[in-house]
């Protein structure tokens, strides 16, 4: 062999793997058809979609529902990366869809709900109508934050305890920190500050895996560590864990505190290199499941940490960044597999096979509207950071 040849080997080997392994372009182009078939689908803003009931028809859910606002987001996220005005005004119909949502002080989900729409909607087109009706939003949110409790109440009631608060909420900090940015008003970045602190101290455990419910006395005491998604209380339900590492790397971004990057380096750490994880690395729904591997998958939960882990390699050092980018290419090339995309058909929704509520029977191994918003986000996420298209 002579030396040019070596040479030519040895860059065709590195150039082969710098390359992204997942068609960005093609996959987006394809969930935006979904998404035109879904607009189609629904014409009445009373209803979303939500997820495939057993018998194959849509569930559907009314504004009030945690989810209501993955829909438009996803259009919002589409149409930024398309620019197809059809996406633009179904996000637009669908985002003014929700806006009585913003007076809702019953659910601690609006992070979910207004961000996802309104504030896409608001990143993408700076429509000024859109900016009241946030901030409006979060002040409801803020009613749920008892300072002598030190978090964000999630649920009335859960069991006999009365204020429940789940890792989930994690998820709507972003929104608060945004909402301190364009007011001015500190209280929403302090009480999330707040909120984050205490689930550091009460909801992890020495493995670094989260409980999914703590119940908190009026003062703040603990009272009991339960699941109410997951297989049992010490259990580490999937998605519970995707929000916990998302709402840490969140924090981290907004605060720049140390001890949050920590937790999300830590939370990473229990995700990627545990024994239970698929070779396709799309979780079983909760990762002490009772009879793995003969339970479903849960691809919401691949979808949101992909995406987390992605903003994550960017904060820490480079070989870890490495791998994190590398563990979610993986699961991108798995999402994007016929095995759980779905070009056509699969009720319009971009990803089969997640698990919304296992113990209640409720959404399992069916589409469900949050794991295609977060699939999407994370595709972004990885064109973003590996800049050469892939043919
Ligand atoms: N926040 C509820 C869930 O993740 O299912």
């Amino acid at each position: 062999m002579n030396r040019i040849f070596i040479v030519l080997l040895i860059f065709a080997n590195l150039s082969s793997f710098a390359q992204p392994k997942v068609n960005v372009d093609k996959q987006l182009k394809l969930s935006a058809q979904q998404y035109k078939g879904m607009l189609k689908e629904f014409q009445d803003t009373k209803y979303f979609p939500q997820s495939v009931n057993k018998d194959g028809s849509y569930k559907k859910k009314t504004s009030e529902w945690w989810c209501t606002g993955f829909f438009s987001g996803s259009l919002w996220n589409l149409y930024d990366y398309t620019k197809d005005q059809e996406l633009k005004s179904g996000a637009i119909k669908w985002t003014e869809a929700l806006e009585k949502e913003q007076y809702n002080k019953g659910t601690h989900d609006l992070g979910f709900m207004l961000y996802c729409s309104y504030g896409n909607g608001y990143r993408l087109t700076k429509n000024e109508a859109y900016k009241p009706i946030l901030l409006q939003g979060a002040e409801s949110l803020s009613t749920r934050f008892d300072p002598k409790v030190g978090v964000i109440k999630s649920w009335e009631n859960f069991k006999e305890f009365k204020y429940p608060v789940i890792i989930d909420n994690m998820m709507n900090l972003e929104f608060l920190f945004w909402a301190s940015k364009v007011s001015g008003n500190n209280k929403y970045r302090d009480l999330s500050i707040v909120h984050a602190d205490n689930t550091l101290k009460n909801h992890f455990r020495p493995d670094n895996s989260s409980y999914h419910v703590i119940a908190y006395d009026s003062v703040g005491n603990v009272l009991a560590k339960k699941t109410a998604q997951g297989a049992a209380d010490n259990s580490a339900w999937a998605r519970g864990q995707a929000w916990g590492l998302y709402g840490y790397t969140v924090m981290y971004r907004e605060t720049k505190q140390k001890r949050y990057l920590d937790q999300a380096v830590k939370i990473a750490n229990f995700y990627i290199n545990h024994p239970n994880m698929p070779k396709d690395k799309v979780p079983y729904w909760d990762f002490n499941a009772p009879d793995i591997p003969n339970e479903e998958r849960d691809a919401s939960a691949a979808a949101i940490s992909a995406s987390a882990l992605l903003e994550l390699s960017k904060y820490v050092k480079k070989d870890l960044g490495k791998k994190y980018n590398s563990f979610a290419e993986d699961v991108l090339v798995s999402l994007s597999s016929p095995e759980y995309f779905a070009a056509s058909g699969n009720n319009n929704f971009i990803l089969k096979h997640s698990t919304g509520h296992k113990p209640a029977k409720s959404e399992i191994d069916t589409p469900i509207i949050y794991a295609d918003y977060y699939y999407i986000e994370a595709l972004l996420r990885y064109q973003a950071l590996n800049k050469t298209k892939a043919k």
